[in-house]
């Protein structure tokens, strides 16, 4: 299995665009399906979220000073995700604005997961050499254990307030 940084973020992207999918499916279904793809979706965010700004972001900031803005702007987008999610979080599946609410998050996520992808990855890539990538995410794997999985756990909100009132 790879440790590659890039590979095993855009694995999680790709868990994340199956579950948008599936929600999206279960728009005309039952309630209860979509509050449980919701559980699902809040919590590989509020994981893969989690990951990138204490592991990736900083590292990536530090050592490839050409994508500073982007992570800024990562960061951001990454704050009105995390609004959004701890709403959801908090929120029946019959409110009518729930499915409205999820249809933001995930074209917000998107965009954001398309950003990462397509501008500044490939950057990351050709900057960064095989072993520092391969670092870089053997330290995402040691810490996914300990991530939070909820929008509500302390370490998820702590990050999310620190990001308005800092
Ligand atoms: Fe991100
Ligand atoms: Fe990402």
């Amino acid at each position: 299995m790879s440790t590659d940084a890039i590979v095993l973020l855009k694995e999680d992207h790709k868990e994340m665009r199956r579950l948008f999918k599936a929600f999206q499916d279960a728009e005309e279904g039952p309630a209860s399906e979509r509050q449980k793809l919701v559980k699902q979706i809040l919590e590989a965010l509020t994981v893969h979220t989690y990951l990138e700004n204490e592991v990736m972001y900083p590292e990536v900031r530090k050592l490839v000073p050409d994508v500073e803005d982007d992570i800024l702007e990562s960061y951001e987008e990454h704050h009105v995700a995390d609004v959004l999610c701890f709403e959801l979080f908090t929120m029946d599946a019959d409110d009518e604005r729930f499915t409205a609410k999820t249809t933001v998050l995930i074209e917000n996520v998107l965009h954001h997961v398309e950003e990462e992808e397509q501008e500044w990855f490939p950057k990351v890539r050709e900057a960064l050499g095989r072993n520092q990538l391969q670092e870089i995410g053997q330290r995402m794997i040691d810490l996914r254990p300990k991530a939070p999985k909820t929008p509500a756990a302390p370490k998820a909100l702590k990050k999310s307030l620190d990001a308005v009132v800092a």
